[in-house]
């Protein structure tokens, strides 16, 4: 046993090389350790509790290993939601994803979402517009049960389908919305991002091969808006891919907070 005090001032030393917050983290830790908020450990610093289940979330996470991992949680769009390992933690950037596509929504299309990972994009559109009709895909089994489990806890229905892009989907879909795996097989990942699955990440040799492929399906089908994610560093090569395009469409590019290029619209209807 251990005071709060001590055990915090002792995790945040353990999380120094880890966390540009140690002792933030530490706290997090230990408040989901508790089942706690932070709040009382400010207000209970002589509290003794059972350190070594504590330390052993905490050398976790001096392992890298991603805190959401541990606390099973993710802050997205200033909601809570379920994160488990095994399908990709949600980045802040995704949130411009929805902002883009809200933008274009009139709120009764039949939207689809190719690799809906842990569901925060589909959920966040459903809960937005709750007209929507949202079909969405995940070659990921474990994907398609956190995303269950997350709508579940907002009260909204998402149809799932655990399938590759948008393979025996027979509906007419308006708009798609991917943030897709786009990373290049041969990049070399920070540790964290070792914790992350391979399936969520890696996009192909180049990097852009799933998004061309999601490029390539839309222009097959009827959906009239195309959103997506996309690596800092690959504008050109999907401006230039879409050169080859016959079909007349608009494109809007859309950068992230630090103003690094992130994603792109396009739309048929709008030449
Ligand atoms: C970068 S993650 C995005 C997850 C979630 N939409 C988000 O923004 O946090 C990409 C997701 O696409 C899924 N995926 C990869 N290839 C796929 C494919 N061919 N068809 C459908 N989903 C795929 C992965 O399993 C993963 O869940």
């Amino acid at each position: 046993m251990m005071r709060i005090d001590a055990a915090l001032k002792e995790a945040k030393k353990m999380l120094e090389n880890v966390a540009d917050r140690p002792l933030f983290e530490a706290q997090i830790l230990l408040a989901h350790f508790l089942g706690r908020d932070r709040v009382f450990l400010h207000a209970h610093p002589e509290e003794r509790i059972d350190a070594d289940g504590y330390f052993e979330l905490v050398k976790r996470r001096a392992n890298f290993e991603p805190i959401e991992y541990i606390t099973k949680k993710v802050s997205f769009y200033g909601k809570e939601f379920f994160v488990e390992p095994g399908v990709l933690i949600p980045r802040p950037e995704t949130e411009i994803l929805v902002d883009e596509v809200s933008k274009r929504l009139k709120g009764e299309e039949i939207v689809a979402e190719i690799g809906v990972g842990s569901g925060i994009i589909s959920i966040m559109l459903k809960l937005k517009f709750p007209n929507l009709r949202i079909i969405a895909t995940d070659i990921n089994p474990k994907a398609l049960q956190l995303t269950k489990k997350n709508a579940k806890r907002f009260g909204v229905s998402i149809e799932l389908h655990q399938t590759s892009y948008l393979d025996g989907i027979a509906e007419p879909i308006d708009v798609i919305v991917s943030n897709p795996p786009y990373i290049k097989n041969e990049a070399t990942l920070e540790k964290p991002l070792s914790f992350e699955p391979k399936e969520a990440l890696f996009g192909g040799e180049r990097g852009d091969e799933v998004l061309r492929e999601i490029i390539d399906r839309f222009f097959t089908m009827d959906a009239k808006i195309l959103a997506c994610e996309m690596g800092y560093d690959q504008k050109s090569s999907i401006h230039e891919y879409l050169q080859a395009k016959k079909e007349p469409f608009l494109i809007d590019f859309y950068k992230d907070l630090a103003g690094l290029d992130r994603g792109f619209v396009i739309q048929k209807d709008r030449v």
